[in-house]
């Protein structure tokens, strides 16, 4: 598996993600699938304190913690900010979070679970409506200067919502995870079609792709195997648009003797963003399957047929 450094920081990760979201509590199963990751050379895993509640990070770190010096070897990001409703109490709604003493408090319960002294990357995981960067930047600044956390990063904010940020972080913002694949392409297309008449395609996205390019944040992507809606996962009531981008992805796969699984994550992988897909399958055939992509080069106009189908329409 190749490797690529973690946007503005000198982490060395491999090209392809494993997302810990789905990992089950069967301490069997989910060791089969980090060892299936391992095996194709994946290094970085993704993590979120909510995620199982908890449970995520607590299994995952009983199946590493039996290999020694497997810390060294493994980056380990987590994500803080949301909360739960009833917590503290009863009346308190899922919200967002990004007071000081709640980032503090997530990665403490983090670093616990997953037995560690220290995450490699910490992303903020929902813009918190009521941020105030300085706040904030206090919290990276005691997480960092106490060795808790190394890098930071963000997670579903556009370029305004980062640039609000670092009128007050020092550290460099080293990725922004973000949905985006080959059937949920609002990132992309929003570039194409922002000065179109038709409103109800009106841009969302604020050049948060174009953004992160300019000042090296790794676009790190979530749900990137359309969580098989187009590589064989049977699908209720399938519109056209799902339809046709799964017959041309069969195509393709058959074409260039490879997965299905490899054409979705390699038309990610084509983009020059530099994209990072976090696939959160926990099949070990699945996620070789989806590593073969890592030797997959789509052609431009391969890549452009994909978006086409995947869009819904040809381009203006
Ligand atoms: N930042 C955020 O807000 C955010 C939000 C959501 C997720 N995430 C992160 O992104 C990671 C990936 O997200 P995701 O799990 O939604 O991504 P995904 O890789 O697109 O989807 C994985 C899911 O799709 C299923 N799947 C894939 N191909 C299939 C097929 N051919 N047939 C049947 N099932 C198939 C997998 O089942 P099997 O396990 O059986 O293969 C698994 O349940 C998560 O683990 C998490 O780390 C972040």
């Amino acid at each position: 598996m190749k490797r690529m450094k973690l946007g503005n920081s000198p982490l060395k990760v491999s090209r392809i993600a494993l997302g810990c979201m789905r990992l089950s509590d069967d301490r069997g199963q989910a060791a089969a699938t980090v060892r299936a990751a391992l095996d194709q050379g994946i290094n970085f895993f993704d993590h979120a304190d909510i995620y199982g509640r908890g449970k995520r990070e607590e299994v995952f770190s009983e199946i590493w913690e039996k290999v020694p010096g497997f810390r060294d070897k493994v980056i380990l990001q987590s994500k803080c900010g949301i909360r739960f409703a009833g917590d503290p109490d009863a009346r308190a709604p899922k919200r967002y979070d990004f007071s000081y003493e709640h980032v503090i408090h997530s990665v403490e319960g983090s670093l616990r679970r997953l037995k560690t002294d220290y995450l490699d990357v910490l992303l903020l995981h929902r813009p918190d409506a009521l941020v105030e960067p300085e706040e904030v930047a206090r919290a990276f600044d005691h997480l960092h200067q106490a060795g808790k956390v190394r890098f930071f990063g963000v997670s579903n904010h556009t370029a305004a919502q980062i640039q609000l940020l670092q009128t007050c972080v020092e550290q460099p913002l080293v990725a922004n995870q973000l949905e985006l694949n080959v059937i949920h392409t609002q990132l992309i297309n929003d570039g194409i079609i922002f000065n179109r008449d038709d409103r109800s395609m009106a841009s969302r996205s604020e050049g948060t792709l174009e953004f992160c390019r300019m000042h090296n944040i790794t676009v790190q992507v979530w749900s990137p195997l359309a969580r098989g809606a187009v590589s064989g996962k049977p699908v209720v009531n399938p519109d056209a648009r799902i339809e046709c981008t799964a017959v041309l992805v069969a195509q393709l796969a058959e074409e260039k003797g490879v997965s299905k699984e490899a054409i979705v994550i390699a038309w990610l992988l084509r983009h020059p963003a530099r994209i990072q897909p976090i696939i959160g399958t926990t099949n070990p055939a699945r996620i070789a399957a989806a590593c073969q992509a890592d030797d997959v080069e789509l052609t431009h106009e391969e890549w452009y047929s994909l978006f086409i189908a995947g869009r819904g329409g040809e381009l203006p």
